[in-house]
């Protein structure tokens, strides 16, 4: 969950730190550290508990010299967000320092056994054995890079742990273990970089390497080399990202949520692209792996994912069962990679992680590998994690999402699923011309229905203003829009801090309609399909309770305003297609009722974008 950026060249290393920091907040930020290497006096560490404005504000203009350093942003696990157990951390003597993201699974008994050696350990932390270990090796006689990689042989989890020492001048080294996040290796002039991820690279370079678990990494002004843990030298080619930094600035807008609410109607152009045939109604998908004969052997598909990627999966599950006809499943990854799932090679596993570096997700995609699975993985980030794994990945095309809240990765994930869903249907013929036809064609509507829901923002600010300050909400909604409730619920809790649930409508008589009163909204999701007139009875029996009710209904339904107080329109579409543009209201409200609130949008606390830690 954290975020490491290093540097070593020929420019002072410190802005370049706090820089990179800057791009890496989003993976946590209740803690922030850099340590740069004095020729003469060795690394100065300079941390603080708080957001990175802490540290900036606290360093002013005296930035410490030198060209070398480290930097990291803290997600905390072990120990509190304290100026103390912020990184980097360091050994005894303060030479060698570490930054660290992943959980020291046994470090107690590491932590116990170097205090009796006489080592002093400054914080709370699981991360501090890490420099006192590679204190104990080098004091043995082993270089930085052995000492590194003995300590990667004593320590348990996953792990993503970048070092230097004054010992060894110019010199970093870094060494992942298991899915604790990437390491990217940034190749400039005369300088390198690492990086957890890659917007921290890309004001300096976009010619980068992708460190694999189990691999090492040293790098100096000039040099770069790679081993595995036993020392076997890795060969490995750089390759270059297309990313523009310029994609990653907030512009006009306050925040980078609304930016990239904003954003959906282009996103979904550039998922759709060249993958639609809007002449022909069919789907190509050059990036699909498998054979006709393989898709017609198919007998279970499971679709994988965490939070919103898991409510993107559920909708998945309805449209691919529906149209493919092959029995369908969508499971929380961090419960399906322990529930000894039965998989084979007829099964095909869909995981949906726009960042490709969910523990959990990628921990279950290895299961799936190991036990045979044929996998594909929808993702937004080149050379992801995930994306090493599958046999095949299908970009969702978003461009980069800073916000920690997920809005136009939820869309375009929701539209490469659907089009992936046709596809297969189209290579197993379960899906007629005609429903081929009227899918294709409300797909091709889309990018303009996306784009209608950003025109009327004015209602949600007034919404906001007379539901800001409630406490509790519930989210309704049936088939194929109850994950919509979910993501609904999901998006108020973690941008606004209200409590809100996520329910099938149906269920509400089962015992939840019992928190109905006036001070329960309730946002109820009703949309032109099948269950128009159930969902319609559902609602009906919340208002009889005193529910307020704020429905989101399609354009040209009237009737709903006889029970609702308030009535989001969204465009008349396809049943199948109809949670897509669902998901824009309900960004749209969380995001103006946290504006209201005045919360922390683009970092809510607590959370970090990429979930790297279980
Ligand atoms: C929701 O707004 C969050 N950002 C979170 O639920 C997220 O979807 C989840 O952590 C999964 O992330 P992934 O898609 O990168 O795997």
């Amino acid at each position: 969950m954290c975020g490491i950026i290093a540097y070593t060249g020929d420019r002072q290393a410190a802005q370049l730190l706090l820089d990179g920091l800057s791009k890496l907040e989003y993976r946590g930020y209740d803690s922030t550290g850099i340590s740069v290497i004095d020729p003469k006096d060795g690394p100065k560490v300079h941390k603080s508990s708080g957001k990175l404005q802490v540290l900036l504000d606290i360093l002013g203009n005296n930035l410490p010299s030198g060209t070398i350093g480290i930097g990291h942003t803290r997600w905390a696990t072990h120990g509190k967000p304290t100026d103390f157990n912020a990184h980097p951390h360091t050994d005894c003597s303060t030479d060698v320092v570490v930054a660290h993201n992943g959980i020291v699974e046994n470090y107690l008994e590491i932590k116990d056994e170097l205090q009796r050696e006489g080592h002093k350990f400054a914080s709370e932390t699981d991360s501090e054995v890490l420099p006192h270990l590679i204190e104990r090796f080098m004091a043995q006689g082993y270089t930085l890079e052995e000492s590194m990689r003995n300590s990667a042989q004593r320590i348990r989890g996953a792990h993503a742990v970048v070092a230097a020492s004054r010992h060894e001048p110019g010199k970093i080294v870094a060494f992942r273990l298991g899915n604790a996040g990437g390491i990217v290796v940034g190749y400039g002039k005369n300088e390198m970089l690492l990086a957890s991820d890659i917007p921290a690279l890309l004001n300096h370079t976009k010619t980068v390497a992708y460190l694999g678990a189990g691999e090492t990494v040293s790098i100096t002004n000039n040099q770069v080399t790679y081993s595995l843990l036993d020392g076997t030298p890795v060969g490995k080619k750089p390759s270059q990202v297309s990313y523009d930094p310029l994609s990653a600035a907030k512009g006009n807008y306050p925040h980078f949520m609304i930016k990239e609410i904003h954003e959906q109607p282009e996103a979904v152009v550039n998922t759709l692209r060249e993958r639609i045939s809007f002449d022909e109604f069919r789907t190509t998908l050059d990036e699909f792996p498998f054979s006709d004969k393989e898709v017609r052997e198919f007998n279970r598909v499971v679709l994988i994912g965490m939070g919103t990627s898991l409510h993107a999966a559920m909708v998945g599950q309805t449209w691919i069962e529906s149209l493919t006809r092959i029995p369908t499943e969508a499971n929380n990854s961090s419960e399906y990679r322990y529930r000894n799932p039965i998989i084979d090679k007829r099964t095909l596993v869909i995981s949906i992680a726009q960042s490709g570096e969910t523990a959990d997700t990628v921990s279950a995609m290895e299961m799936a590998k190991n036990l045979g699975a044929r996998q594909i993985t929808l993702c937004n980030i080149e050379g992801a994690q995930s994306t090493r794994i599958a046999d095949g990945t299908m970009f969702i095309r978003a461009g980069l999402e800073v916000g920690v809240a997920s809005s136009k990765t939820f869309v375009c994930s929701l539209t490469t699923l659907l089009v992936l869903a046709i596809y297969i249907a189209e290579r197993r013929g379960t899906l007629s011309e005609n429903h081929a036809r009227e899918l294709v064609t409300e797909l091709s509507r889309l990018p303009n229905m996306l784009g209608s829901l950003l025109s009327n923002e004015q209602q949600y600010q007034t919404l906001a203003r007379d539901y800001g300050n409630y406490s509790n909400f519930l989210f309704l909604g049936r088939g194929i829009n109850h994950p919509l409730a979910l993501e609904g619920a999901l998006k108020l809790k973690e941008i606004s801090y209200i409590h809100a649930e996520g329910y099938q409508a149906g269920e509400m008589k089962h015992g939840p309609i019992s928190l109905i009163d006036k001070n329960m909204p309730i946002v109820a999701l009703i949309p032109q399909d099948d269950l128009y007139e159930k969902m319609f009875n559902n609602m009906n029996e919340a208002a009889a309770r005193g529910g307020k009710v704020i429905a989101i209904a399609s354009e040209g339904d009237s009737e709903v305003e006889g029970i609702a107080e308030h009535v989001i329109y969204v465009p008349a579409t396809s049943p199948l297609i109809n949670p897509i543009p669902m998901a824009v209201p309900m960004q749209l409200f969380a995001y103006e009722i946290a504006v209201h609130r005045g919360c922390e949008i683009d970092q809510p606390r607590n959370l970090a974008k990429s979930v790297t830690v279980e």
